[in-house]
């Protein structure tokens, strides 16, 4: 399936490019193209309040015209998953608060991926008058180095268990995130040096993984094209006229244009992904990239 009509979208990518603000654009598109997008922040990583500025909970709530947001929290996400074992909410309450057990779900490696990782199944499956009730799921993840731990639970999961309700429930975790029909890793970068090198290492480590699918690589900020035809060819009667300031002004963004073409280029390249290249915006306008992502 195209990774666009995928149901589940996990974007990562280096801190600060912009993978918060591209997953609120890729919902906007969605919704205006009738789909029904849901955002998911991870807990510590509240932001899609001050992006949307309207109140993210942990419940899905509209934060756009058919866009809704939630916030999964990892303690809110244990309590569910132990209610989900024990069947009654009151006593998995208690089984979460109490203090042994808090310092061992603190300690205990991937048990907050693992989790995290059962909300969105629930939330992709979740059905509403026999239509998946969210389409896409967008998850704003970590930046890369937790990303990276997060899709490689599959092998985590391989050697936790191999035979009982605990190994089948952690294969339907690896089922849903390596579901080619379902699930796309998008990401995120600049057309910058640092960013482009991390990008590659990432996508290099995601292959290597073998599990997750990829979906579309995102160039967040392209600078604009900095001088006309007409204008270029106008320099060199500008720096005779002594605007010697302007001219060289005028280079340097042309110069940097050129650099961040190129990388852009060889990035796109080099990784054979479906590629979008979003404008860097100046005033910033989300409902600008939200058209250029449709
Ligand atoms: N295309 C763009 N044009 C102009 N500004 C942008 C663009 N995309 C993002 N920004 C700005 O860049 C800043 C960082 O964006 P954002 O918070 O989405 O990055 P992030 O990758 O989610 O960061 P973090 O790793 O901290 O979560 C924000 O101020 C945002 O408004
Ligand atoms: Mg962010």
């Amino acid at each position: 399936m195209a990774p666009a009509d995928r149901r589940l979208h996990l974007f990562t990518g280096k801190g600060g490019v912009g993978k918060s603000t591209v997953v609120a654009a890729t919902a906007l598109a969605a919704a205006q193209a009738g789909r029904r997008p849901l955002i998911v922040e991870l807990g510590h990583r509240a932001t899609m309040g001050a992006i949307f500025d309207a109140p993210v909970g942990a419940d899905p709530t509209p934060v756009a015209p058919g866009v809704h947001a939630l916030n999964v929290d990892f303690h809110e996400a244990l309590i569910d998953y132990v209610a989900e074992q024990t069947r009654v909410r009151a006593l998995a309450k208690r089984i979460v608060a109490s203090d042994a057990l808090a310092r061992f779900f603190a300690a205990a490696p991937a048990v907050s991926e693992v989790v995290t990782l059962r909300r969105l199944e629930r939330l992709v499956d979740e059905e509403h008058r026999g239509r998946p009730r969210w389409d896409p799921v967008l998850v704003d993840l970590d930046a890369t180095g937790h990303a990276l731990m997060f899709l490689g639970l599959p092998d985590v999961f391989a050697d936790l268990a191999t035979r009982g309700p605990l190994a089948a429930f952690l294969r339907s975790l690896t089922a849903l995130l390596s579901d080619r029909e379902r699930t796309a890793l998008d990401l995120v970068t600049l057309p910058d040096e640092l960013p482009a090198h991390e990008t590659r290492e990432l996508h290099a480590a995601v292959v290597a993984q073998g599990h997750v699918p990829l979906g579309r690589l995102v160039i967040n900020r392209m600078p604009p094209e900095p001088l006309s035809a007409a204008t270029r060819a106008r320099l060199p009667a500008l720096a005779a006229a002594g605007m010697e300031a302007e001219v060289k002004l005028a280079e340097r963004l042309e110069r940097e244009h050129e650099r961040a073409l190129h990388i852009a280029n060889e990035l796109e390249e080099a990784l054979g992904m479906p590629t979008v290249r979003l404008p860097e915006l100046e005033p910033f306008g989300l409902a600008t990239l939200a058209e250029a992502l449709r």
